[in-house]
């Protein structure tokens, strides 16, 4: 089943319950009204088994993620739905493989009926039991951090495949449609609103096979983490989202040779690269639901602020007002990523040289704001604590921007662990994190073995 179906089977199936269960208030049990979406929840939820034994139904704040496909858009049945498995207290539910239609009845039954609140999980399952439910078991979820890291690797895999069909599809002489495009960039939206280091850490992670899929995925991440910070409204979101995940979308019109080339460019290639812009321009306005202003911001991204860039412009010519987000993302991305000819910067490494391009090749607006989202220490940045230990960091606090938690990779005495061991650190509140402080960033290049990436990979992933 690919995404778009599963995304809207699984939507389907959770409304189904809904709808039953509101009938259930207004009709006997046996009314067509109550039965019927039991039914249609049943054949829609069957075709999941040819896959997998067991699907996982769980709510993590407020959204309702089912087999990792988090369903963002709420109907009302969804949300009666969902503030019903909240007031039981339910935390995530497990259909088994030879699920019947009797199993989901006298679940929505149960959902409809109890009114108590707050119950533990065993009391859950010990109710289900009793009612006869034998294929819907209650879970206990894992901490709720794990979850949205979950999420947070589901949707940015999917952006990742989108992003190459959509390029795949276009060098084999097709125009696809932006639908995709468009709904996976609210996807990302939603998710940094949610959990934003989440997302974030996995743009450090970078995929050297796969560099542009990867490098555009984490430019539209960067960029929408920008374009909320400077609070420019939804459907501008949208926009600066879709033209960072297709800001490169041109380069699909040069030689494969070209874009791989390691090392730097004759002239002449150089001047096919500066094409890139143009083409893309071209091509987003071909593609449908794609909005007009994301091609100009993709026309724009590599003009530069002080306009010394490319395609070279009249006089008096005026960026689009976000392009300079897209060329801020487009920057920090590269510039922490290792390439062949180009050692990897740390994140605050790229930081302090970007600053220096303030008002010059950068919008310094933008790349303050940068700095403001992203913090002295932004996640994936590795530190010295005060106990000596060294890791590297994995969350940051909301508000103050300074490091929550790290993945301790060195103990004091500079050994590597074994394994990355998460810690707290104190924010000054008590709390499990009390007496470990970030004293320092440290140069990564002095842990040759402890590539930052690598290791959010295993902390993350
Ligand atoms: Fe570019
Ligand atoms: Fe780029």
């Amino acid at each position: 089943m690919d995404r778009k179906k599963q995304e809207q089977a699984v939507a389907e199936i959770i409304k189904s319950m809904g709808v039953s269960l509101k009938n259930r208030g207004l009709y006997p049990s046996a009314h067509p009204l109550v039965r019927k979406p039991v039914e249609q929840c049943l054949d829609l939820i069957v075709p999941f088994f040819d896959d997998c034994t067991e699907l996982a139904l769980a709510v993590s704040d407020g959204t309702l993620v089912l087999e990792g496909v988090p369903v963002f858009t709420l109907t009302s049945s969804l949300e009666f739905f969902m503030d019903r498995l909240i007031r039981i207290g339910v935390p995530a539910l497990i259909f088994e493989r030879g699920l019947s239609l009797e199993d989901i009845d006298l679940f929505v039954r149960f959902l409809h009926e109890t009114k108590a609140e707050g119950l533990s999980p065993e009391e859950i399952r010990d109710r289900l039991v009793a009612l006869g439910v034998t294929r819907i078991r209650v879970k206990q979820t894992d901490p709720e951090s794990d979850d949205d890291h979950a999420v947070a690797r589901t949707i940015y895999a999917n952006a990742v495949s989108v992003v190459s069909s959509v390029l795949q599809e276009i060098r084999s002489g097709r125009i696809p449609s932006g639908t995709d495009t468009v709904r996976v960039v609210t996807d990302m939206g939603g998710m940094l609103t949610r959990n934003r280091d989440a997302l974030l850490a996995l743009t450090l992670i970078k995929n050297f096979d796969e560099y542009t899929f990867n490098h555009s995925v984490n430019v539209a991440v960067l960029a929408l983490t920008l374009a909320g910070e400077l609070e420019i409204g939804e459907e501008a979101m949208v926009e600066v989202g879709v033209s960072g995940l297709l800001h490169d979308v041109g380069k699909t019109q040069l030689a494969l040779d070209l874009i791989r080339k390691p090392g730097s460019l004759t002239a002449d290639e150089f001047e096919e690269i500066k094409k890139h812009p143009e083409e893309g321009f071209v091509l987003a306005q071909k593609m449908s639901d794609i909005p007009n202003t994301a091609a100009f911001m993709i026309r724009e991204h590599h003009m530069r602020h002080d306009r010394t860039g490319y395609p070279k412009t009249e006089a008096g010519y005026r960026l689009h007002q976000h392009t300079g987000i897209i060329s801020v993302a487009d920057c920090y991305d590269a510039l922490t990523t290792m390439r062949c000819y180009q050692a990897p910067r740390t994140p605050a490494g790229a930081l302090l040289l970007m600053e220096s391009e303030a008002g010059k090749s950068l919008n310094p607006q933008v790349v303050g704001q940068l700095r403001k989202a992203l913090g002295d220490f932004p996640v994936g940045t590795m530190v010295r604590l005060n106990t000596m230990e060294v890791g590297v960091v994995t969350a940051t606090a909301e508000g103050v921007k300074a490091p929550r938690r790290v993945a301790v990779l060195f103990e004091r005495e500079g050994k590597p662990m074994l394994r990355p061991e998460e810690v707290d650190i104190d924010l000054g509140q008590g709390g499990p994190g009390a007496g470990r402080t970030v004293t320092a960033a440290v140069n990564p290049l002095l842990f040759p073995y402890a590539a930052a990436g690598s290791y959010l990979n295993t902390v993350a992933g």
